[in-house]
């Protein structure tokens, strides 16, 4: 079964096609496209993503997006010149722009190129309906919509974070505990010796608007049992890493840096110090772990954020030269989060008696949190529980695992009544 998926609920537009087989009890995929066109320079001027300006990015790139993901594929097939002149009729075109009335630009681009193509040979649409950015999430909405109606095919909504869940179906074959490097990204699966993912599984999901745990019974059905109580893991990298004025977004610079700083030796001079030196320094680069030790399965990231200011504050009063702090800096922070994200994780993992652990997210791209909570399962929970990790190209947002999630959907006959529906910013799993 094919899908085509749209993914448009924050600052990546993205159109992917992905084939389905196994059903509910054994899904595995193999994507056949899964394009993705990042709006991250354009925002990171502005330190973080400004919803109009992803709403009307998404509406003038999709359908440039749309035929490269056709083409990738194998799908785009164009019309003859003689069918091409063939006006779309007017009662088509009346629905048409009462769909995409509130995208002028795509509307224009999308009369331009539907009557080029014939409809490609796909069974259903997939679409982000939420969480996210709401302006964002109706362009990817309408455009689902525009095209169920004109290809007359079936439209399943998807749930964001569902679909980062999803992303580990969409490993090529063997997944396992131990997938590395994780430099090689795989894009192309197999539908072979695919290991079956077991149940009941806990997801760490972990985004730049999202930090979950969450009790997989089995696909579809899932409960959260933990979440953040104020900033997300992602948004938690965003904003410390904007506070010593490294740009958005902020994770991947964090992790850079801390990394350099891993890899000096400890006598190598950084600004005017030498790690060992700056490491024996009396002042306080010790950051706390919130709610690490609490019962629940909880988080709260902004009492880490709030440290760093005050650090950062105590070291600018001494006249110590932030910049020459920074790789070490972000090697704390981004412990601190590492360990309160895998101590709760591997907690939860025992308490639920989990045959699996699945990491989503943008976060989940973190070459540290990854290495390190492979350990941390191989050191205290027992062979049986796997440990599925998503490439890294696959944890952050994307079409694909869209798709992913959608056909899980269309498997339970699970479609949605295109004009009912509807973005919804804060939609809960
Ligand atoms: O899932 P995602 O692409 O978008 C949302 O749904 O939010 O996640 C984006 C978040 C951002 O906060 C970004 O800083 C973080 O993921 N991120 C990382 C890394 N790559 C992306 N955080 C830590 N380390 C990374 N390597
Ligand atoms: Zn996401």
């Amino acid at each position: 079964m094919k899908i085509l998926a749209i993914e448009t609920s924050c600052d990546e537009t993205s159109v992917a096609i992905v084939e389905g087989k196994g059903g509910l009890k054994n899904p595995s995929f193999e994507i056949l496209s899964n394009i993705v066109l990042s709006q991250i320079k354009l925002h990171a001027h502005w330190g973080g993503v400004v919803p109009m300006m992803a709403k009307r990015e998404h509406s003038k790139n999709l359908i440039n997006i749309l035929e490269k993901s056709l083409r990738k594929s194998s799908f785009l097939i164009s019309k003859s010149e003689f069918l091409i002149s063939k006006q779309i009729q007017n009662s088509k075109l009346r629905i048409i722009n009462k769909i995409l009335e509130r995208e002028p630009e795509l509307l224009e681009r999308f009369l331009k190129f539907m009557p080029t193509i014939k409809p490609p040979k796909i069974d259903a649409i997939a679409v982000t309906v939420g969480p996210g950015l709401e302006p964002a999430l109706w362009v990817g909405i309408n455009f689902a919509r525009a095209l169920a109606f004109v290809w007359n095919k079936p439209i399943v909504a998807v749930n964001h974070m569902e679909g980062h869940m999803a992303a580990v179906l969409l490993q090529n074959g063997g997944i396992s505990n131990f997938q590395f490097p994780i430099s090689k990204q795989i894009t192309k699966s197999n539908f072979k010796n695919k290991k079956q993912i077991k149940f009941p599984s806990i997801a760490l999901l972990v985004s730049g608007g999202h930090t979950e745990l969450v009790l997989i019974k089995k696909w579809g059905d899932y409960k959260i049992i933990g979440q953040t109580r104020d900033d997300a893991a992602g948004e938690c990298f965003d904003k410390t890493a904007r506070m010593l004025e490294l740009p958005y977004p902020g994770g991947p610079q964090i992790a850079k840096q801390a990394e350099n700083f891993k890899k000096y030796p400890l006598t190598f001079r950084m600004g005017g110090w030498t790690r060992r030196e700056m490491e024996k320094e009396a002042f306080n680069i010790k950051l706390p772990r919130p709610m690490i030790d609490s019962k629940d399965y909880d988080f709260s990231f902004s009492g880490l954020k709030t440290a760093v200011l005050y650090m950062l504050r105590d070291m600018k009063e001494r006249h110590i030269n932030i910049g020459d702090f920074t790789p070490m800096i972000c090697n704390e922070i981004q412990q601190a989060i590492v360990d309160v994200l895998i101590t709760k994780t591997i907690r939860a993992a025992k308490e639920f008696g989990a045959k699996s652990i699945i990491l989503g997210g943008g976060v989940a791209a973190n070459y540290e949190l990854r290495v390190q909570i492979k350990k941390a399962v191989a050191r205290e929970l027992t062979k049986t529980t796997a440990l599925y990790l998503p490439s890294a190209k696959l944890t952050t947002d994307n079409a694909a695992m869209i798709g992913a999630a959608g056909y899980l959907h269309v498997i339970n006959g699970d479609f949605a009544k295109s004009d009912k529906l509807v973005a919804k910013g804060n939609l809960g799993l």
